[in-house]
């Protein structure tokens, strides 16, 4: 099954029942390489239709653009922007030094070919990679996969682009980034944008045992100086911000396995803060194991879409993949514009209510994202967003009960009631096949 998949077709194939239950023996072929499966194996013929199309490589997409403006805005950085998003579970967790139990490794998160391959589910998966090559200021973009609830911001594939850089450790060494701090502070200066900021080391969000507190601290004024100097250049300028009504930007503290410090910072954005960039010192052991101990340095790791939606006032994350020429037409390389929405259809919305099998081990049955693929796989990019309107365990028969809303909308046109109810008679019938769900 998985080796005559028609990638260009795929999107609209209504049989996606049979991807999770392969045989053991069989193979996937994706981006040209065949890959034995296994029982990690989730990959879905949706996620495999996207891997062809890196986005942030065309160059008049909203991603494209932005990828490019970034870069110019480090122009004396490598920019990387090619690298494959089959990655090892090595790569993408252990070399950053994720615990063995972090949830992301798990196969409800995340996209497994099979054991022991898996897409990338962030640009970090390619820090040890990229140091060890030689590289110590440097920007990756690319597509990054991650298994997640469907809504006008979560789609399972978008774009990330890392950033680091990295100094000799030794104390001589800190003059560069001292001097680096002079002239960014000297040219940073405020426009329409309210940065709230956090101090760089306090004792929640320690510099970690090996580092000199006062380099570590220096290291992370240069991180953040780089940051809002590039946020301000992003943002600064953003439609609507005024002086009476600012962009607002904000740094928390964060925990990654991976930094010490660490931060995140958000930007508030139709009435909500939405977190951009996770950023900080990167961990020694990230340096050890790209052979570069006597190095010091920072890490950032930011969302494209969420900025491009922002700054282009796209509304919703499913436009990034329309081939619409009323979308695509609207974009020239290298210049941000505000989308023009083109039409608002009507949306639909279905319900489905059923009973899941009654496991009496209690084993796993069906989570959430499992039933987001089917639906993905199903409808594609007609479905606009997904919720759980109702779950229970019924009191006696400990059976569990679920009602899922899926609410429908196309971009582009509008659909027929027949139409709709064709995609959700799929769907509830791929349910019962691949779940053996009992509806209600
Ligand atoms: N990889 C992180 C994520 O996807 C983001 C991130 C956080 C990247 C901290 C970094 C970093 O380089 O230092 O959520």
């Amino acid at each position: 099954m998985y080796r005559t998949l028609n990638l260009r077709c795929i999107q609209r194939v209504l049989r996606p029942g049979r991807l999770y239950t392969t045989p053991a023996s069989s193979t996937v072929k994706v981006l040209g390489t065949d890959y034995l499966t296994d029982s990690y194996t989730n990959i879905t013929p949706t996620i495999l239709s996207k891997l062809p199309l890196q986005l942030h490589r065309q160059p008049a997409h909203p991603l494209g653009t932005l990828r490019t403006l970034i870069e110019s805005h480090f122009p004396s950085f490598s920019h990387l922007s090619s690298l494959s998003p089959i990655v090892t579970p090595y790569q993408n967790f252990d070399s950053l030094s994720f615990p063995a139990d972090h949830p992301g490794r798990s196969v409800t998160d995340s996209y497994y070919i099979n054991k022991d391959v898996m897409l990338r589910t962030h640009t970090s998966a390619h820090e040890v990679e990229t140091f060890a090559k030689g590289e110590t200021k440097w920007l990756l973009t690319a597509d990054v996969y991650r298994r997640d609830e469907i809504d006008g911001s979560h789609y399972p594939v978008f774009h990330q682009m890392e950033g680091a850089k990295i100094f000799e450790a030794a104390p001589y060494a800190m003059r560069e980034v001292e001097e680096d701090n002079e002239r960014l502070s000297a040219h940073l200066k405020q426009s329409n944008i309210v940065i709230e900021d956090i101090p760089h080391l306090t004792p929640a969000n320690p510099s970690q045992p090996s580092h000199n507190p006062q380099h570590s601290e220096a290291v992370a004024l240069n991180l953040k100086l780089h940051l809002n100097s590039l946020l301000l250049e992003l943002f600064g300028d953003a439609a609507g911000a005024t002086k009476e009504d600012p962009l607002k930007v904000r740094w928390i503290e964060a925990y990654f396995p991976f930094t010490s410090p660490s931060y995140e910072v958000e930007v508030f954005f139709r009435g909500k803060w939405l977190e951009i960039l996770g950023c900080g010192v990167v961990l020694q052991g990230t340096l050890d194991r790209a052979n570069v101990p006597n190095k010091l340095g920072w890490a950032f790791g930011l969302g494209l879409e969420r900025i491009a939606m922002i700054l282009y006032s796209i509304p919703d994350i499913r436009l990034f993949w329309s081939s619409d020429k009323r979308f695509l037409s609207q974009f020239t390389p290298g210049r941000i514009s505000t989308f023009k929405p083109y039409s608002k259809y009507p949306p639909c919305h279905k319900d489905v209510s059923f009973w899941l099998p009654s496991r009496p081990d209690g084993e796993a049955k069906m989570h959430d994202n499992d039933f987001c693929d089917l639906v993905r796989d199903v409808a594609g990019d007609l479905v606009e967003d997904v919720k759980v309107i109702d779950r229970f365990t019924h009191p006696k028969t400990k059976r569990d009960s679920l009602c899922y809303r899926i609410n429908y909308r196309s971009m582009d046109r509008s659909l027929s009631n027949a139409e709709v109810n064709d995609i959700q008679d799929q769907v509830v019938s791929h349910l019962k096949d691949r779940f053996g769900v009992e509806i209600r």
